[in-house]
């Protein structure tokens, strides 16, 4: 888009998250540029950012700096900074000590702390001002995720005009887990700040609107919200999706076929390689399923020499105590089980506690046979849809665990109760033996679904919801 001089040109569609879409990169002269992250959403919406006159603002990712907004590929990020004490009781405390395991079914105990929640207010109050200095006249507002619940409401306040969108990438808990929270009516409120609000799935749109019903006591009829100043809020299920078309091609490209036959070398051409892919974190089910994994070879179902588990596990909000405890508990289960089963060279489990680029995630999905993804709770899980773009050949195996909300979608799964470790090895087992035509079976209906539904579709579903909300607010035309 183009600028005057040196000021911020106000943006038509403006993109408020809690990261900025760019990574920090540090020249060997010591200077700083940004390199677009690897996350699909920033994809996703960049075509229609730079046709828009389009804005990001978003936390650049290190404590205390002031920043001035820039440009990046035709995008203007707007950075929004956070002291170290804001970084520990906004972003590690309430963001993903409380809310963060609150909304995952309590997977792990939430925590709540009253100071936590003054900072959470005093970053979303930030975020929503920041959005308001940017935003054109009757522009569209996007807010993503939980780390941001109460940005809709107060840059309400701030700009009435605005068309204002709220997408949780989470899940939204039943009314009996979110009643817990000492702030429970704060947060719809901030929520109902939207015009719109989207989330993964339909069951998360009726819990917020039952909530709403009866905490906040508005009037809802099925996914609208009556609000007494004659404002209607709708509540959706969009889910999000990846590129689709992207990780196809990246899978098929030659040295990404090089490196996927190098890495079946390096691990022995066993006849079946298991592969797991998360964040370190505790929602993901990952010490679960390699114990399920070592015992079908401990029960004799197969050797280290028939197959190999590759669990890469990237390191995630490491100084929260919780992913502390995690981390220490399976370097052990790791240690342990390749100790007891694994022989010279062969290991049971490739555990690699680091994150990888793009090329790489793309090998491993094209060289393993069967992709575990078994989470106790997930908002979606990308790396489930990830596997099976990669997958162009209609084979590998998907199993994936009913509690992700891509289970919805990718019926055609092997679908396991994660909490059931006999269930999981049963199915693990059932990949493992099944036969070509079953797999071309299974794999063809799955890719059909993400080719139907990519990213870019989710973004545009949503925007153009966003656009059709409010009638009598329409944009106006410039002359
Ligand atoms: C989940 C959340 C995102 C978050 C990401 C990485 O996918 O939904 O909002 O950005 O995890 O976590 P982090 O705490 O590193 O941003």
């Amino acid at each position: 888009g183009r600028r005057r001089g040196n000021a911020v040109q106000r943006a038509d569609l403006v993109i408020v998250a809690n990261r900025l879409p760019v990574d920090r990169v540090v020249e060997a002269d010591g200077s700083t540029t940004w390199r677009r992250s690897p996350g699909g959403l920033v994809s996703a919406l960049s075509p229609v950012m730079n046709t828009q006159e389009g804005a990001w603002i978003g936390w650049p990712g290190d404590v205390g700096e002031d920043l001035a907004p820039f440009e990046n590929e035709g995008m203007t990020l707007v950075p929004v900074s956070m002291s170290a004490e804001e970084y520990e009781e906004y972003y590690e405390g309430f963001s993903n000590a409380t809310l963060w395991p609150l909304y995952h079914d309590l997977v792990a105990k939430p925590e709540f702390h009253r100071e936590w929640w003054d900072s959470y207010v005093a970053v979303n109050r930030r975020f929503a001002e920041a959005a308001a200095a940017v935003a054109a006249e009757h522009a569209m507002v996007w807010i993503q995720d939980y780390q941001l619940q109460l940005v809709p409401a107060l840059l309400r306040d701030l700009r009435p005009d605005l068309r204002i969108g709220f997408f949780l990438h989470i899940p939204f808990p039943p009314a009996e887990l979110f009643s817990q929270l000492p702030w429970r009516r704060e947060l719809l409120q901030g929520l109902l700040g939207a015009d719109l609000v989207g989330f993964q799935l339909p069951g998360a749109a009726q819990n917020f609107i039952r909530l709403v019903r009866e905490r906040v006591g508005h009037k809802t009829h099925r996914d609208s919200v009556y609000l007494p100043d004659g404002r209607m809020v709708t509540a959706k299920a969009f889910p999000i999706s990846i590129d689709t078309a992207g990780f196809t091609e990246l899978a098929r490209s030659e040295p990404v076929q090089a490196r996927a036959k190098q890495i079946r070398e390096d691990l022995g051409n066993p006849r079946r390689i298991f592969l797991g892919i998360d964040r370190l974190d505790y929602t993901k089910g990952i010490y679960a399923r390699l114990r399920a994994f070592s015992e079908l070879i401990h029960d004799g179902h197969f050797t280290v020499e028939d197959a190999t588990f590759v669990q890469v596990a990237s390191p995630s909000r490491e100084r929260v105590d919780q992913y502390r405890i995690l981390r220490d508990d399976i370097d052990r289960l790791v240690g342990h089980i390749n100790g007891d089963l694994g022989r010279l060279g062969r290991p049971a489990i490739s555990y690699l506690n680091a994150s990888f680029p793009r090329e790489e995630m793309a090998a491993l999905y094209v060289a393993s046979d069967i992709m575990v993804v078994t989470p106790f709770r997930d908002g979606m899980n990308l790396v489930a849809k990830e596997y099976v773009a990669c997958r162009y050949d209609d084979d590998g195996a998907l199993v994936l665990s009913e509690f992700a909300g891509a289970a919805a979608e990718l019926k055609q799964a092997y679908l396991v109760n994660p909490y059931d470790i006999n269930g999981m090895k049963a199915q693990m087992l059932e990949a493992y033996r099944a036969e070509e035509k079953e797999l071309a079976k299974r794999m063809r209906a799955m890719r059909k679904t993400i080719v139907e539904n990519d990213v870019a579709n989710w973004a545009n579903n949503f925007l153009a919801d966003l656009a059709a909300a409010r009638p009598g607010h329409e944009k106006q035309v410039k002359p």
